[in-house]
């Protein structure tokens, strides 16, 4: 694990591009596709844009890009809760990634039925393997210790063999569509993109305090073959007792 701080959220912005930009170039070169899973909420907004602007735009493969997400907010795709909304605003819309190599999860019908839906295509672009290995998995951290939609105190917290699952929020009262962990953890890289002083403290619960991933299931995530990054501003950083 790799725990980065930055002075503040552009600094923090420009170095998650250049990750991504390094992870890209290095699957293309090996593999000749960088397969990629976003993430929803604010977070990724600014280093989406970063990736579309001149500065970043013509440095990455984009026609070799194939994205996914890691979760989804069950409401239709126009909707301004969702993911796939806001990476097409700020980043897939600006950038030439071929449209079919573009994979918002599905948000008509039923969640369960979108669940799978979503898993077929994942088999799609893994050929069936056992376990799809994702070349760069984004997540941020909710303030309740949930990342992607592995939110506390979830059944989904204990699935071991579906890539995909539903998830009913009790609170929000809304449904949200989520990859599991295994999935997320069989990933080349997974990078946490961590912003503010609200998430101080519980980025101090889930990195330095004891294990309790039913409670804060950012701690579920540790790839078993994969390199992990929190890259974080000094905000969300002012917690922290043993990281930079
Ligand atoms: C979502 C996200 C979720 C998000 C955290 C942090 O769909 O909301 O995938 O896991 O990363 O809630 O959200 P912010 O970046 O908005 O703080």
């Amino acid at each position: 694990m790799t725990v980065q701080t930055y002075p503040d959220p552009v600094k923090l912005s420009e170095a998650a591009a250049l990750l991504f930009k390094r992870k890209a170039t290095e699957a293309v070169k090996k593999r000749g596709r960088f397969t990629v899973a976003l993430s929803g909420g604010s977070s990724p907004q600014r280093l989406s844009e970063l990736l579309a602007s001149d500065r970043f735009r013509s440095e990455i493969p984009w026609k070799d890009v194939i994205i996914f997400w890691g979760d989804e907010r069950f409401v239709p795709p126009d909707d301004p809760q969702s993911n796939a909304r806001m990476a097409r605003e700020c980043l897939l819309d600006h950038v030439p990634v071929p449209s079919d190599q573009i994979h918002p999860i599905p948000t008509g019908g039923s969640p369960e039925t979108a669940a799978k839906q979503y898993g077929d295509s994942l088999a799609s672009v893994w050929n069936q393997s056992p376990l799809p290995r994702f070349d760069f998995v984004l997540l941020g951290l909710g303030e309740n210790g949930h990342t992607a939609s592995l939110f506390p105190e979830t059944e989904v917290l204990n699935e071991q063999k579906k890539w995909v699952a539903p998830v009913f929020l009790e609170e929000q009262q809304q449904y949200r569509i989520t990859l599991t962990a295994p999935l997320l953890n069989n990933a080349r890289c997974v990078m946490f993109l961590v912003f503010g002083h609200s998430k101080a403290q519980v980025l101090h619960n889930v990195l330095e305090g004891p294990s309790q991933p039913s409670k804060l299931p950012a701690q579920l995530i540790d790839p078993a073959a994969g390199k992990l990054y929190w890259l974080l501003d000094e905000a969300a950083a002012s917690g922290l007792v043993h990281h930079n």
